[in-house]
């Protein structure tokens, strides 16, 4: 295991539940409108998982189309890595409950908790396994069913979040090394400016946290937003300066997609202009660690990068949790 490898990057893949749930869904069921959501968050609609469908069966769809566009069979994959803050269940983790439906059977699997940034953490532990040998071929989900742990009567917080799945397969190579840098951070102090207070050992499920509505994401936007830009902004250039590249030598940003006001700050920030940034926000609300991987999948899609581009990607989260990386997709 002494030998270092450098990392490929496949393919990607990304589900999103069918169900959508518009502003003006929303305006029938809290004291909001489509105005305020549009000019306050830059979100028009987002997709809802139904009531039986779960983190794992979102990582399934999005897994297989990754597995499709990289052209291998599940077998090949040695390590499934998920991050999400909405597992099926406490445990077995959701990486597990997604090695059974794919009828991979005696690899390696497991969960990572880093809210929004769960992707780029992802990314960090899928190269470090990769580059000391351990594992060959590292299947990376991010899937989220963030609606199941939303709070539908508090307009500060419902009509931010939606449900999705991504999915990115990375391999061992001996010739290129696709993941140029990753920087990650994080601030456990902030710990109660996003967060769900009950079913852990804090607060174990009882009749009481259920009336006390513990189990639905309690946020402090304001705070929170002031947090991200700069902590997105200095991810973004540290993740630059460790790849070697420059601003104009990336193709495309893909910010972790919370607000657009929050994207155009960081990209004011950065003297990125809007037209080098990747925006799918209005259809998709924030879906935490599934964000980055979806855009890169869409952006993928429609011809926005090709082949051999360099893109960063860079998100904050609850934790709070933040990271960039730069990679050649
Ligand atoms: O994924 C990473 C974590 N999440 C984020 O990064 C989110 C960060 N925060 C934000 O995106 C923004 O802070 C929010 C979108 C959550 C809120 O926007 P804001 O501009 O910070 O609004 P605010 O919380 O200061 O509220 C302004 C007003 C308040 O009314 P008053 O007190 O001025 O009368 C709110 O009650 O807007 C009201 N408000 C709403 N009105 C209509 C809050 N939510 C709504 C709503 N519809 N949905």
């Amino acid at each position: 295991m002494n030998k270092k490898f450098g990392v490929k990057i496949l393919g990607t893949g990304l589900y999103f539940p069918k169900k959508v749930l518009t502003n003006a869904d929303l305006a029938k069921m809290v004291d909001t409108s489509d105005e305020w959501i549009r000019t306050r968050t830059g979100i028009k609609e987002r997709r809802i998982s139904e009531r039986n469908e779960t983190a794992s069966d979102l990582a399934y769809m999005a897994s297989s189309e990754a597995l499709k566009s990289s052209n291998i069979s599940p077998e090949q994959i040695d390590l499934i890595l998920v991050a999400t803050i909405t597992p099926d269940m406490f445990f077995p983790s959701t990486a597990c409950l997604l090695q059974k439906k794919l009828g991979i059977n005696s690899i390696a699997a497991f969960d990572l908790s880093a809210a929004c940034s769960g992707f780029i953490y992802g990314i960090a532990t899928a190269k470090a396994f990769i580059s000391s040998g351990f594992y060959k071929t590292v299947l990376l989900v991010g899937s989220e069913t963030l609606s199941k742990i939303t709070d539908w009567n508090d307009r500060n917080t419902c009509v931010l979040f939606g449900d999705g799945a991504g999915a990115m397969i990375l391999s061992a190579s001996e010739e290129s090394d696709d993941v140029l840098s990753v920087y990650l951070g994080a601030d456990g102090s902030y710990s109660d400016l996003l967060f769900m207070p009950g079913g852990g050992s804090a607060n174990p499920t009882t009749i009481e946290t259920v009336n006390q509505n513990f189990h639905t994401m309690k946020m402090q936007g304001k705070d929170v937003f002031k947090a991200a830009v700069p902590k997105m902004a200095l991810a973004a250039q540290k993740a630059l300066e460790l790849s070697g590249k420059k601003l104009e030598d990336i193709n495309l940003f893909i910010p972790h997609q919370a607000n657009m006001r929050i994207i155009e700050a960081v990209a004011k920030k950065l003297d990125i202009s809007m037209d080098r940034v990747f925006v799918n926000i209005h259809k998709t609300g924030n879906i935490s660690s599934a964000t980055t991987i979806t855009a890169l999948d869409e952006a993928i899609k429609t011809g926005r990068v090709k082949r051999g581009d360099l893109v960063e990607m860079v998100a904050f989260g609850g934790g709070f949790t933040w990271g960039a990386s730069v990679v050649r997709i």
